[in-house]
């Protein structure tokens, strides 16, 4: 008999999740497989992570697919990784708008394959009017370049004459990032036992929640989520104050 899905109801405001899906490969090795089919495991796993947070009123997710380091991969498996984000937009596009979802790229497409650029472009264009959750997937993301990029932005409109130096704060500087209008990172979830956040969000994340679980991604499904959920709801957010949310 299948066992009864785990009754869940999340008590804590939880506005953006970020993921550090990984452990893709690592999940395939144990199974005989080539690395690749990891990354296909993963992507096919998204939609379900989507449905899952959803369920538990969580409206902004953000997802790290590619890091600005990942292009230090053999090219056979940057091809492979690029391939299957294709697959999941033809996908699950139809899927997307059907549940509201506005679909963000956080990172440097200018370097992406034009193929899977353009896919990723229409999918943005198709989205850009729902407004029921935001998906944000971080592809050529590195957190550095990202911060650099937007410094650079700020100096132009500086030297334009756009802005003054007073002008120039924290809401400011965040509106220039990747993830303008975005709200910050509340729970930082990364999967496989890594503990560290390989240049992902390091602005965003300032005062999220960290939490590491040793599931690997293409397994992290409902239950593994609403561990994390759990973990997160018994921490004190203190925000650098004494009250505890
Ligand atoms: C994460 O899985 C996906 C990407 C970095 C694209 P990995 O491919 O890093 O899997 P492991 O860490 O080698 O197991
Ligand atoms: C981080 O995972 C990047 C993504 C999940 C896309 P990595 O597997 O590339 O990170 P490191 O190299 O272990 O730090
Ligand atoms: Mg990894």
């Amino acid at each position: 008999m299948a066992k009864k899905p785990t009754q869940f109801k999340l008590e804590k405001r939880l506005n953006h999740i970020a993921f550090i899906m990984d452990g893709n490969g690592r999940w395939a090795k144990l199974r005989g497989l080539p690395r690749h089919l990891g990354h296909k495991k993963a992507c096919e796993m998204l939609r379900n992570t989507f449905d899952n947070c959803l369920e538990f009123g969580i409206t902004t997710m953000s997802f790290y697919a590619f890091s600005t380091e990942n292009w230090n991969r053999p090219q056979d498996e940057i091809d492979h990784l690029m391939d299957y984000l294709e697959e999941f937009f033809n996908r699950e596009i139809d899927y997307l708008m059907s549940i509201g979802a506005k679909i963000r790229i956080s990172g440097d497409l200018s370097r992406i394959p034009e193929h899977t650029r353009n896919v990723c472009l229409d999918a943005i264009e198709r989205t850009k009017d729902n407004a029921s959750c935001c998906i944000n997937i971080c592809l050529n993301y590195g957190s550095r370049d990202e911060i650099v990029r937007a410094a650079r932005a700020v100096a132009e409109e500086y030297k334009q004459g756009k802005i003054t130096l007073e002008e120039v704060d924290e809401k400011y500087f965040a509106s220039k990032l990747y993830t303008a209008g975005l709200p910050d990172v509340d729970l930082m979830v990364r999967t496989s036992g890594e503990q560290r956040l390989s240049n992902y969000l390091l602005w965003q994340n300032a005062y999220a929640e960290f939490v590491f679980t040793p599931v690997k991604w293409p397994d992290f499904d409902r239950e593994a989520l609403i561990d994390c959920l759990k973990e997160y709801q018994s921490r004190n957010r203190r925000f650098g104050g004494l009250k505890n949310e």
